[in-house]
């Protein structure tokens, strides 16, 4: 019997999702979620880690954005016991503050590495990498911050969420430009309007995702009462 060389996959907590990617997540990789605002990228990553913490997973939210109370309200909304989680040492969010750019660059290329070597978190979310870029100075500085958090996330065995925005006037590609070279895989959120540009609809493409074989189509979701739900079965996003 030959072993199998694909990599185990890690559910995203989205069924239409694994659909698409076969499974999920591969195990260990880091994966662009690019969007524009609203678009459900903090909702996606939060459904990640709630998955994990099913699973009785040790799990981590980095946010430079909203701060952890905001997070954790909307998780209690979603019905994700994220306080209960934080409280039994499972969930650990870190908010690093952009206003303070030394302190929040100092923790992510300094202590962060180490801190990730020894909790060992399995799922990790970095909302946003965008914002990340913003605070180091100069092309050379915002390629190494991305490059050495990322290998500090594959470093400690997670499977990892990277959050980014999209560029404004090319929407398909994120802000920095270099987030996607970086992560393993990409899933790009995205609004879809109807002739009349009226309607809009939600969907989702998965651009790329190493050594794995995947749904290349744009399929449409919606966020609700329950987090992101995508239906992976739709064939014309235009037609109802
Ligand atoms: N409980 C809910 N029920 C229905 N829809 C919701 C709910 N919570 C959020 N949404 C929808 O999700 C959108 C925001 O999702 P989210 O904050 O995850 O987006 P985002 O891409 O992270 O946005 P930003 O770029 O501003 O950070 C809201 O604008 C709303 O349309
Ligand atoms: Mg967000």
């Amino acid at each position: 019997m030959s072993a199998s060389i694909s990599p185990a996959k890690v559910s995203t907590g989205v069924a239409g999702l694994d659909e698409m990617l076969k499974g999920g997540f591969p195990q260990g990789h880091v994966v662009l979620v690019l969007g524009p605002p609203g678009a459900g990228k903090t909702s996606l990553g939060l459904q990640f880690l709630n998955e994990g913490l099913l699973h009785d997973e040790r799990v981590l939210y980095l946010s430079l954005e909203e701060d952890i109370t905001a997070l954790e309200a909307t998780a209690r909304q979603f019905g994700w016991p994220f306080d209960d989680a934080r409280k039994k040492n499972r969930l650990k969010m870190v908010m690093l503050d952009p206003q303070h750019a030394n302190n929040a660059m100092k923790r992510i290329m300094g202590e962060l590495p180490r801190e990730l070597d020894e909790w060992k978190p399995r799922r990790i979310v970095v909302d946003s990498v965008s914002l990340l870029s913003v605070l180091a100075d100069g092309d050379a500085a915002r390629r190494e911050t991305l490059f050495n958090l990322a290998a500090a996330c594959r470093h400690c065995g997670a499977t990892t969420i990277f959050i980014g925005e999209a560029d404004p006037v090319h929407p398909e590609v994120s802000r920095d430009g270099l987030a996607e070279y970086v992560s393993d895989g990409v899933v790009l959120l995205g609004y879809d309007e109807d002739q009349d540009r009226h309607r809009v609809r939600l969907a989702l493409r998965v651009v790329k995702m190493r050594r794995t074989p995947h749904l290349r189509s744009r399929q449409p979701y919606t966020i609700g009462a329950r987090g992101m739900e995508v239906d992976a079965k739709a064939v014309d996003l235009t037609s109802s």
